[in-house]
């Protein structure tokens, strides 16, 4: 039998039910609370709120534990491609041979853009940030496919199509929105490419002359795009949860979670640190000076890096990675200065008392930033090679609100700190 909650206001006693998950995760629903009580709950931030249950992705944040449909990190980081756990996201278990290949399949089929979304590209100024070309692109990209505009959940049978759509063309995006940047000329994917082999070619070919492809700069790409292919209820992903609970289609909802990544205290995390890192290098401090700068309140500079709202022991995705960049590193011959003062940052900060005291540990963007410039992906590219990681989380996400029966719009309460009724004053009358 379920507990209840009992809570005792204004005299009254109420009793709410409670809710408990699979790992033993436990909730109170107070669902219905507003109209026993008229009280609503005030959690700034949500911090403390479950705004869905859901089967995708398993975090316990004490333990440093990850696991997408149940399976951990750390096998999936060892065993599995990006494609392959993306179907496991999307699709709840891991593909046979077959659907695996009819997957992949999807993928290529619809890798090309529409010819004429190209022209879109000319319309962006050359500084333009490669988020914001991504997010208009992938929006856009709805308006070239009638039935993706009119789509309804449960009355079409587009969505595995749509799905394999969005995750192959967020790629070509990418890799176009990067050209424009640079004044290059667009390139086409290739039939024969895999999906991360693909990116590096359309991001790196010249017409003239193909780009080498070394298996460990795909393999570390492919594993940057895994760890980063989804995380509960974050803030991109419930913003795409969020957009979806208006019934908008699927790639106005992950354009919206593109948007919501591109800040620097989520996905843009992954910039922010390179750009520490070059500052703190550039500086010729040896990082401490910056430490005791993050310390202090007043100075308006963090540890980019380090923190996270969920792990406070360790994030499992910065361990995986930061042997990834050891490996990377290595096999490519690189010895990079900012590696260094990264590998000082952290030894410093996990002995100091005030990141010891506040749980702060190392995330993924800490590494990953490094991995990336090492296999020559420029630094505004970072948050969107993020985004291209997540879209099958966002888009697992989507798929399990439009399939939940007692699915409602997503709109949360606030408790109003503003004027009282307050009459309007003419123009010739205010002071
Ligand atoms: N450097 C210095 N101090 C920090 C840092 C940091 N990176 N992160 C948190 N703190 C401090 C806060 O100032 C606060 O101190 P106080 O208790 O004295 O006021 C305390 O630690 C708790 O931090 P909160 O801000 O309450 O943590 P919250 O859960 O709201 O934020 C966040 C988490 C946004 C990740 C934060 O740690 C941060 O800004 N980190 C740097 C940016 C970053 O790396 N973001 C990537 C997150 S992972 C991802 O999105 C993939």
């Amino acid at each position: 039998m379920s507990k209840e909650a009992r809570l005792e206001l204004d005299g009254k006693v109420f009793t709410l039910p409670t809710v408990e998950g699979t790992e033993g995760e436990k909730a109170v629903d107070v669902s219905t609370l507003r109209a026993a009580t008229q009280y609503i709950t005030l959690d700034d931030g949500y911090g403390n709120t479950g705004s869905c249950t859901s089967k995708v992705t398993f975090i316990d944040g004490d333990k440093g534990i990850l696991r997408y449909r149940g399976i951990p990190i750390e096998e999936l980081a060892e065993r599995s491609t990006f494609v392959e756990t993306s179907y496991l996201l999307i699709y709840g278990t891991l593909p046979t041979r077959a659907q695996l290949k009819t997957f992949s399949d999807l993928l290529t089929r619809h890798q090309f853009l529409h010819e004429d979304m190209t022209y879109h590209f000319e319309g962006f100024p050359t500084a333009a940030h490669p988020m914001a070309i991504l997010s208009s692109m992938i929006n856009a990209a709805s308006c070239f496919d009638a039935g993706l505009m009119n789509w309804q959940w449960g009355k079409n049978q587009q969505f595995d199509i749509y799905a394999a759509q969005l995750i192959s063309q967020v790629r070509t995006i990418a890799a176009y929105s990067y050209r424009k940047s640079k004044g290059l000329p667009l390139i086409y994917p290739k039939q024969s490419y895999k999906y991360t082999e693909n990116f590096l070619h359309m991001m790196f070919s010249m017409p003239y002359e193909d780009f080498e492809i070394k298996p460990e700069v795909v393999k570390a790409l492919d594993l940057i795009f895994l760890l980063h292919a989804d995380h509960e209820q974050n803030c991109s992903t419930s913003t795409v949860r969020m957009v979806a609970s208006s019934q908008a289609n699927l790639f106005a909802s992950c354009a919206a979670g593109v948007c919501a990544l591109w800040g620097p205290l989520h996905g843009g995390a992954n910039q922010a640190v390179l750009e520490m890192l070059d500052q703190i290098h550039r500086d010729g401090d040896d990082g401490s000076k910056f430490i005791a700068a993050a310390k202090d309140k007043n100075s308006g500079k963090k540890l980019m890096g380090f923190g996270h709202r969920v792990y406070k022991n360790h994030d499992p995705r910065a361990t995986i990675i930061k042997k990834a960049c050891d490996d990377v590193l290595a096999k490519l011959n690189i010895s990079d200065p900012l590696l260094d003062i990264a590998k000082k940052l952290e030894e410093a900060a996990l002995k100091d008392s005030y990141f010891v005291e506040r749980k702060l540990y190392p995330n993924v963007d800490f590494y990953s930033g490094i991995i990336m410039r090492a296999i020559g992906i420029p630094v505004e590219m970072f948050t969107v090679i993020f985004a291209i990681g997540r879209m099958p989380g966002w888009i697992a996400n989507y798929k399990e609100i439009m399939e939940e029966p007692k699915s409602r719009i997503y709109r949360p309460r606030q408790i109003y700190t503003g004027r009282t009724l307050n009459p309007f004053v003419p123009l010739g009358d205010r002071k």
